[in-house]
Parts: C-alpha cells; structure tokens; sequence
C-alpha cells in the first residue's frame, strides 16, 4: 500500500473533529496487517477527561473490529507537526511494537519514525508475562 494514502485518509479525517473546547483539529488514519484502513479524529467532552485524541479513535475503531496488528500510522493536526501524546503512544504499543509513525504537514510533507524512537524502554504486554512455563507448571 502506497504511504499517500494513508496520509489522504489522516488528512481528510482531521475534518470529523469534534473539539469545541480546543478548537485543535487531529486525524489520523491506521493502517492494518491485512492492508485495511481505519481513520479518526479527536472527540472531546464538555467534562474535558473524557476527551479521545484522534489516534486512540482510528485504533479503537480497528480494535472493535478484530484488527489488532498495525504496520503504521499517519497522524496530523493543526500545527505544523503534530506529535502523538504519550498516553497514545502507550495504546500504540499495546498492538505494534514495530509501528512506523508518519507525522504529516501536509500530502507532499511528512516525516517518518519509528514508535521504538518515540517511545523508548517502554513497558508492554510482553513484561506481564512474569512467569515461565515451568513456574506456572509447579503451580498446579
Ligand atoms: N490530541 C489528539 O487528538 N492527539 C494527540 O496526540 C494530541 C492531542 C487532541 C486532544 C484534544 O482534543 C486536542 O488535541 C488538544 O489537546
């Protein structure tokens, strides 16, 4: 799959955004193993907390639907280049650890990274599998 699609499908999700609070559009668009695409933008709330940013939404999206393996992500807001905040960045290594991150200004200008650069040592599903085959064995 062409990397320009993803990035249209981001660009053109930025336009759902429901952010009467902030006023601060986001989209993003996932891109599954099986090539699928799922899109989302940012939701917020009146209460604030509740608030949903764009790339928990596209990955939610994909997740209720069964697809829980992504190679990438595009992601744009209403700045230059908008970065994904910490709390998504977690979510997006719950599913991948290998996801390519595309932060888009524009069709012609992104830049790349890896969710490895954007969250180093990061803890995962992996480090709550405490225990061995064995240990778990001797237990019963
Ligand atoms: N926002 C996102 O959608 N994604 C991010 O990674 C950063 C922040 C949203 C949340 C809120 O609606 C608005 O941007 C301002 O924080």
């Amino acid at each position: 799959m062409k990397i320009d699609k993803l990035i249209k499908e981001a660009l053109e999700a930025k336009n759902m955004a429901y952010v009467p609070y902030s006023g601060f559009r986001v989209g993003a668009a996932v891109l599954t193993e099986e090539n699928k695409i799922y899109t989302g933008c940012n939701i917020e709330s009146a209460s604030y907390s509740p608030t949903n940013c764009a790339e928990r939404t596209a990955i939610f999206k994909a997740v209720s639907e069964g697809y829980t393996k992504f190679k990438a992500i595009a992601i744009t807001g209403d700045r230059e280049y908008t970065f994904p905040c910490g709390v998504c960045r977690q979510v997006m290594r719950e599913f991948s650890k290998d996801l390519k991150i595309y932060i888009v200004k524009n069709e012609n200008e992104y830049k790349e990274y890896t969710l490895k650069e954007l969250l180093p040592h990061s803890f995962g599903p992996e480090d709550l599998e405490r225990k061995t085959a064995e240990e778990k064995c001797d237990e019963v």
